[in-house]
């Protein structure tokens, strides 16, 4: 498979004070002051490389140029789960991250053919993933915390679906807090051929999605796996990680951005009622000005330059979405997590519907225009699902999630 990436990287953009405003979302298919794309050919060739560079530029920074992780394994076990699958430690060499990347690999022991696999990446170690006491434990680790992450990672389930699971955490790649991201972030700009002064040198979230990448290229050593059919997944900060890896990465089969809200499946443009501060001080959901205060480190700098007007945007995330077209994108959400904009999410689905009529002549399943019920998986190829309850991943979420893998990796 060829990475779709970088194309047009050079091309001189203007600054985002020079950008005229558009208070609707940009349409997906129209050249920046060029035609309107008719063809699939062409919004690979003439659209699709001109959007990426856009968001590298106004929103997550610079991708740093691909390299060969080296992997070894570290640890084999064949009779995890009581004999149903077996079990990999990996520590992985990636040449920009500052440590190596502990990669836990688990492969359903019985399979006709290779499995398909879904790659996630986690926000704590991955020995919080499984109560099994030879998984490798950072120094800093502690043994009260093994498998302490099992609800989110519903490990037998996804073995006995005939899944492998891939995990690593978002710490190895690149550190979640400012001050030492900064740092940490001078090598990635750097493999990104930029000053990491430069406003479009890349943030945190770049980093991750890059990451992913990394972790796909080990996957074709592991016995077992099927990786042309691997499915990414991530949660909130990780669920936009996990969609721009796919949206620069044709190699990812199927992505699931879990409750990824601002910066990731909702939209940076949001009302004036949902963005106005509530009592704590807060707008009901969040906004390209609140993500870019709490958490500068996640983007660019040009994107904090959007805080007071997201209207400049050269593009929303129905852009980022239709991106990954024409392979299979699930948003999932959950009622109570009002902060990620569930509405605005379904709004850039089906923003990004008409790129996916054109490529791939199907996208949202048709009359899917109000929030759909909960708990009922949506599963055309731009899918939809919410849950009850709150911010969080659950083994609900993961049987959905399943059951639409089944449909588009089987
Ligand atoms: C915060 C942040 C969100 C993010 C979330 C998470 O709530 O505002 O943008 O998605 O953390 O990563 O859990």
């Amino acid at each position: 498979a060829t990475l779709a990436l970088l194309a047009a990287r050079a091309i001189a953009l203007p600054p985002p004070e020079k950008l005229p405003a558009s208070p609707t979302p940009p349409d997906p298919l129209v050249i920046t002051d060029g035609p309107r794309i008719t063809t699939a050919k062409d919004w690979h060739a003439k659209r699709a490389p001109g959007l990426r560079a856009l968001f590298q530029n106004y929103e997550y920074g610079l991708r740093p140029r691909e390299v060969a992780p080296v992997a070894t394994i570290i640890r084999e076990d064949k009779n995890a789960l009581g004999g149903k699958a077996t079990l990999r430690e990996i520590s992985v060499d990636t040449t920009l991250a500052a440590n190596p990347v502990h990669l836990l690999v688990i492969v359903p022991n019985k399979q006709t053919r290779p499995a398909p696999c879904f790659l996630g990446m986690s926000f704590q170690p991955v020995y919080t993933l499984l109560a099994d006491p030879l998984i490798k434990m950072p120094a800093d680790g502690s043994e009260g915390k093994r498998g302490s992450r099992a609800s989110r990672w519903p490990v037998e389930q996804i073995i006995d679906r005939g899944y492998a699971l891939a995990c690593f955490f978002n710490g190895d790649i690149m550190v979640d807090s400012p001050a030492p991201a900064k740092e940490a972030l001078k090598r990635f700009a750097k493999a990104a051929g930029v000053n990491p002064d430069a406003p479009n040198a890349p943030g945190t979230i770049m980093a991750w999605a890059w990451g992913y990448s990394r972790m796909f290229d080990c996957l074709k050593d592991i016995p077992g796996i099927d990786t042309r059919r691997v499915a990414i997944v991530g949660h909130s900060r990780n669920g936009k990680a996990a969609l721009l890896a796919a949206a620069f990465d044709e190699r990812f089969a199927l992505v699931i951005p879990n409750q990824a809200g601002c910066g990731g499946t909702a939209p940076s443009r949001v009302s004036a009622d949902d963005a106005k501060p509530g009592p704590k001080g807060r707008p009901r959901v969040e906004t390209v000005a609140a993500i870019t205060s709490r958490f500068p480190h996640w983007f660019c700098q040009n994107f904090s330059t959007f805080a007071g007007a997201p209207e400049k945007l050269p593009f929303d995330q129905h852009a980022l979405i239709a991106l990954c077209a024409p392979r299979p994108v699930l948003i999932s959400c959950a009622t109570k997590d009002v902060w990620a904009n569930p509405p605005g999410q379904l709004a850039m689905l089906r923003a990004a519907d008409p790129v996916y009529q054109l490529v791939a002549k199907e996208g949202l399943r048709a009359g899917v225009t109000e929030m759909p019920a909960t708990g009922k998986l949506i599963d055309s190829r731009l899918g939809f699902f919410i849950r009850e309850g709150k911010h969080d991943m659950t083994h609900e979420d993961w049987r959905a999630w399943l059951d639409y893998a089944d449909k588009w990796l089987r």
